[in-house]
């Protein structure tokens, strides 16, 4: 199916952590796609990194952001995009994913923890207890996820080149 999608792009969805980053850059080398990540462009866009963002701006600004820069990429064509974890909250957002095709790296909550405790570049997890934080978010944003047009669960184990062609098997 890897010609009729010529040029569609591929917009991977998915909690923090669950390499969506890793693996679309991976997944664009081996489509001779550019890859894109939509928090290094807010970045950009605002000046500021993303602590920083939600902690001058509030994390309104940034899913305002977060929209502006999505529906930008929607005027382009091959195109892998790592997007953040919160993309799928806002429904206007399911319009510019819908541009493409959506993929939802589904990894468990205690392997998004092994990757993520001691970070602090992610201001949602500034928390004491990261774990149950990450339960929550995943529990209220489950059902959002399972909207991608294909889910690919990932065990620990798997290796990122691994999981990038298990989605081109899939598309
Ligand atoms: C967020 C995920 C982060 C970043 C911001 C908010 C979220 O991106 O956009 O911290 O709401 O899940 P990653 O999924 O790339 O960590």
């Amino acid at each position: 199916v890897l010609e009729q999608i010529q040029g569609i792009n591929i917009y991977l969805i998915g909690m923090m952590g669950a390499g969506k980053s890793t693996v679309g850059q991976i997944l664009a080398n081996r489509l001779s796609y550019k890859f894109f990540d939509t928090d290094v462009l807010i970045s950009q866009v605002a000046g500021q990194a993303i602590p920083e963002i939600f902690a001058t701006q509030g994390e309104e600004e940034f899913r305002n952001l977060e929209s502006q820069v999505l529906s930008s990429l929607c005027a382009y064509q091959h195109l892998v995009v790592a997007t953040g974890g919160g993309v799928v909250i806002k429904r206007m957002n399911w319009s510019y994913l819908r541009h493409g095709i959506i993929v939802w790296l589904d990894v468990p909550t205690h392997c998004l923890y092994e990757r993520l405790k001691g970070d602090t570049t992610r201001p949602l997890l500034q928390h004491p207890d990261p774990l149950t934080r990450l339960d929550n978010i995943l529990e209220t944003r489950r059902h959002l996820y399972q909207q991608a047009d294909i889910s690919i669960a990932i065990n620990e184990d798997e290796k990122p080149s691994e999981i990038a062609e298990q989605i081109i098997t899939k598309i």
